[in-house]
């Protein structure tokens, strides 16, 4: 077929799709192993969402009270109601310390105690031999510690001049007749021209999918491309019924305030002024694990006891805490609460509820970043070729519910994982992949159908049907007879695609098709996370199902894996969990009751 636009041909050793904090570990530690790589970002790379992350990155480096990693990894595994997969969580929480040093030497300035070292707050979840006492192991730049991350690791990038590709889309993967990935065709936003890279590895480093949600606090940009891409690729994603409400996002806009508040002191009370939290974690209270807290919060709305006119949401109190420790560890947040609630912390409470915060699954992965899928009998096949970090896969080190301050480790853990692995599987400057026949053709035409849509209806209101579907029954609690209404719906909202009108036919700068482009993605993996939330008959970590309150390890201490095909049609299976650490430094952790 003829093409409106130029079609440009790239060789590079590596191509990583992403430039958050796991695309640019991953990018920064290929280049410093002699590898041509390219970073190919949809936003300017100081756009991408870990510039929001707040609180802290966790490592046990024992700056406030004694640490070790085997706590941490005790704390990931019941964290993750023991659907994390031990040998990854091994993995991470025993390189955490080193990544984080590593961080310090690249630049990040974090916060200091009074004698120099890191700074390390409290966070959920997360305790000193096993249980014992509250841990300090979250390692804090104040409440901005995505944000000097992200910078950090950009000038390392340029440093080491990785070769970026800012403000092209990813397309889709170019996947070879062997099932290898040998890259990726994206198209330049800026003038519409295509781009095929051809590359030895592919890393995925695309984010979330927050954004099938209507109250989120992900960028309007998490909209998972490449999960979307994995989907269209054939192959699986992992876990997607697990889906991280965070306790305190600020009522009706939806902004991050960061758990570092409960972490310095800050509590939850409900309409009647009772600490609440009290009643479900007597221990751990409104440190409890996430998944925890946003239950009990939405219980206390269901059950009229939330706060203002409309009973509807549950209030953060800071106002007790010392106007130096706001000023110094939570500046961010003050902020925030100012603008978007009208609050003086120092003063009055922060209206707050549960907000769709985080993917715990995505692309399956092995604890070395390599995607797997299901082939011949195998399980755990690799999918030569591919690699994916950071919320965009599925390692498995979160299993059921992630714990606070988790994702920033996993993503230079698991960034510098891929960098390893490259570097292992490409020989620098080696002659280049030949790209497959047709390579992108397909691609290019559902482009071209996308760009010449001419139907009545808009991008904005079929996501916001999809939105609107899965907030409503998919969120905090699940049952069975709504989540079949959910799957019936989805699929309605999802023919309505053929109806889509894009208002703009232009290549050049065209963010309506853009945000087509963006639904296009988001639209599968909402059908995949309702079919999967109903599929699993137990309650496990952010998975919470009335009709199935109880864990169910006999049945379901598995993953589950599903694909969508292009039709929307949805096939499920399983994979087992890791329930083997990577070394023997370390027992096995049985499954036993959650409690905190
Ligand atoms: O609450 C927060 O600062 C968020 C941290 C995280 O999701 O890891």
């Amino acid at each position: 077929m003829s093409r409106a636009y130029p079609i440009v041909d790239h060789a590079f050793d590596c191509v990583v799709v992403g430039a958050g904090g796991s695309g640019l570990r991953a990018a920064v530690g290929m280049v410093e192993a002699g590898l041509q790589v390219a970073c190919i970002s949809k936003v300017y790379p100081t756009r991408s969402h870990t510039v929001a992350a707040q609180g802290g990155i966790n490592a046990a480096l024992g700056n406030m009270i004694p640490d070790d990693w085997r706590y941490h990894m005790y704390d990931t595994v019941k964290g993750s109601d023991w659907l994390g997969d031990q040998d990854a969580i091994e993995y991470m929480t025993k390189n955490a310390p080193a990544a984080v040093y590593e961080l310090e030497h690249y630049g990040v300035p974090f916060s200091r105690t009074p004698d120099g070292r890191i700074y390390q707050r409290a966070f959920g979840g997360q305790s000193v031999e096993y249980g014992k006492a509250q841990a300090y192991r979250t390692c804090a730049a104040a409440d901005r510690t995505g944000h000097v991350i992200l910078h950090t690791l950009f000038q390392q990038a340029l440093k080491n001049k990785v070769r970026f590709f800012n403000e092209y889309f990813a397309l889709d993967l170019l996947m070879d007749e062997d099932g290898a990935c040998a890259g990726v065709i994206a198209m330049n936003i800026a003038d519409g021209s295509i781009h095929r890279f051809a590359a030895h590895v592919t890393c995925l480093a695309t984010g979330g999918y927050g954004r099938v949600y209507f109250s989120c606090t992900s960028a309007h940009t998490c909209t998972g491309d490449g999960n979307a891409m994995v989907l269209r690729a054939g192959l699986p994603l992992q876990d997607l019924e697990f889906v991280q409400f965070h306790p305190s996002g600020i009522y009706g806009a939806g902004c991050l305030i960061t758990e570092g508040a409960r972490g310095e002191g800050g509590y939850l009370t409900n309409s009647l002024g009772e600490r609440f939290m009290e009643r479900y974690a007597p221990t751990a209270k409104d440190l409890a694990s996430r998944d925890v807290v946003a239950r009990a919060m939405t219980i206390e709305i269901n059950e009229g006891r939330g706060c203002g006119p409309n009973k509807d949401y549950i209030e953060l109190h800071l106002e007790h805490l010392d106007p130096k420790v706001l000023k110094e560890r939570l500046p961010g947040i003050s902020e925030t609460a100012k603008i978007f609630a009208g609050v003086d912390v120092t003063r009055q409470p922060i209206p707050v509820v549960p907000t769709c915060h985080y993917n715990m699954g995505g692309i399956p992965t092995n604890w070395r970043a390599e995607v797997v899928a299901p082939k011949n009998g195998d399980p755990d096949a690799v999918v030569p070729g591919l690699l994916a970090v950071g919320e965009a896969a599925c390692a498995s080190v979160h299993g059921a519910n992630r714990l606070g301050g988790n994702s920033l480790i996993d993503l230079v853990v698991f960034g510098r994982a891929a960098a390893q692995r490259a570097a292992e599987l490409v020989r620098p400057h080696s002659p280049a992949r030949p790209l497959p026949k047709n390579a992108g053709e397909e691609a290019l035409d559902r482009l071209d159908r996308i760009r010449h849509a001419n139907g009545e209806l808009t991008t904005g209101e079929i996501r916001l049907a999809m939105q609107r579907t899965m907030q409503r029954h998919a969120a905090v609690f699940r049952d069975g007879p709504s989540l079949d209404e959910g799957c019936t719906k989805l699929a309605e909202v999802a023919s309505r695609l053929e109806r889509l009108k894009i208002a703009d036919r232009s290549l050049v700068w065209n963010s309506d098709l853009v945000e087509a482009l963006e639904l296009h993605n988001l639209m599968p993996q909402a059908i995949a996370t309702m079919h999967a939330a109903r599929f699993r008959t137990e309650s496990r970590g952010a998975h919470a199902r009335e009709d199935y309150p109880e864990r169910d390890d006999v049945n379901w201490l598995v993953h589950t894996l599903v694909w969508v095909d292009r039709q929307g049609g949805v096939t499920l299976g399983t994979r087992p969990v890791h329930l083997t650490p990577l070394s023997n430094e370390v027992e096995p952790i049985p499954p036993t009751k959650r409690v905190y």
